[in-house]
């Protein structure tokens, strides 16, 4: 059942970040970095581990990279909630980081955690094929990076300012940013691994990073603030575009589930084998957190 993989890839994740840190000396720096990666849905975790499981590659491996985008999107989620940029004081039910220490430790803590986030894609233990770590370093550093995750924040931040809302185009292009392409990585996980097309999972993971940001944005109108665990009713006031703003609450939900069908069309060459990312497509529209 899904739920139950959900939760036992989270708990996995868990168990190696705890191991992982430590490794590291004992310090506030390292609180911060452990009270970060807490908690979460882990979704992009458990897409490493799935598209892995694709090609018969088992936890012992894949669990590096799962660990990796965990620590990475953590890093993210730091730096989002600071009083620069989102200023958020809750995340995932707990006071944001800057807020349980400060905006120093905060920054640094996110610092800390995209090294570890590399670190860990390079451990050997993620393949005996020092080739394959390297792929999956040089794309994670592409997906974070000036043309990825933080530029789809950068987008995001500039869009707040702007008088003329974004087009739909220009939503997608700041979505497949922020929210795609760390998405999109962590289901390519697997067919790098194992040297394999990463074509079907590249289309599935960007209809479903779509699909998840849409839910993002149905989530900040619709969501109880408890169960999301972050504020919401954040989105309108703070002037930001997002699809909701674009195509309304049933546009927004239509497209949604018209991307999940698109992503689970694209998994077809892996017949059954793929059930399980089917039903995190699902999942990534039916979910209140
Ligand atoms: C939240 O991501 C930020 C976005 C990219 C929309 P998640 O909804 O995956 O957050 P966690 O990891 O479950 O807390
Ligand atoms: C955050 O997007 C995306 C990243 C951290 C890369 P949002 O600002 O929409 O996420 P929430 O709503 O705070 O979780
Ligand atoms: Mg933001
Ligand atoms: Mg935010
Ligand atoms: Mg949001």
């Amino acid at each position: 059942m899904f739920e139950t993989r959900l939760s036992s890839t989270s708990k996995a994740v868990q168990a190696h970040l705890e191991t992982v840190f430590q490794d590291l000396p004992p310090s506030e720096l390292r609180d911060a970095m452990a009270y970060a990666t807490q908690g979460g849905k882990r979704l992009r975790a458990f897409l490493v581990v799935e598209s892995a499981a694709l090609f018969g590659i088992s936890l012992e491996h894949s669990i590096w990279p799962a660990t990796s985008i965990e620590s990475l999107h953590a890093y993210s989620l730091v730096h989002d909630d600071l009083p620069c940029m989102d200023d958020d004081d809750l995340r995932r039910g707990l006071p944001t980081l800057h807020k349980k220490w400060d905006d120093a430790t905060a920054v640094l803590a996110g610092d800390a955690l995209q090294s570890l986030a590399f670190e860990l894609t390079c451990h050997p233990k993620v393949s005996q094929n020092p080739l394959v770590r390297a792929e999956l370093a040089l794309s994670l550093a592409k997906a974070s990076g000036g043309a990825g995750m933080v530029y789809g924040q950068s987008l995001d931040i500039a869009a707040e300012k702007t008088q003329v809302p974004l087009s739909l185009d220009e939503i997608k292009l700041l979505q497949a940013g922020k929210t795609g392409a760390l998405i999109k990585w962590s289901a390519c996980a697997g067919a790098r691994m194992a040297q394999e097309d990463v074509g079907p999972l590249a289309d599935y993971s960007e209809a479903l990073g779509l699909a998840f940001q849409i839910a993002d944005d149905i989530l900040d109108v619709e969501g109880d603030e408890a169960t999301a665990g972050k504020r919401l009713n954040k989105d309108e006031s703070a002037g930001k575009a997002t699809f909701v703003s674009l195509l309304g609450l049933d546009g927004a939900k239509q497209a949604a589930q018209d991307l999940v069908k698109q992503a689970e069309n694209a998994l077809a060459p892996y017949g059954h084998k793929a059930e399980s990312l089917k039903e995190a497509a699902r999942f990534a529209i039916a979910r209140k957190s």
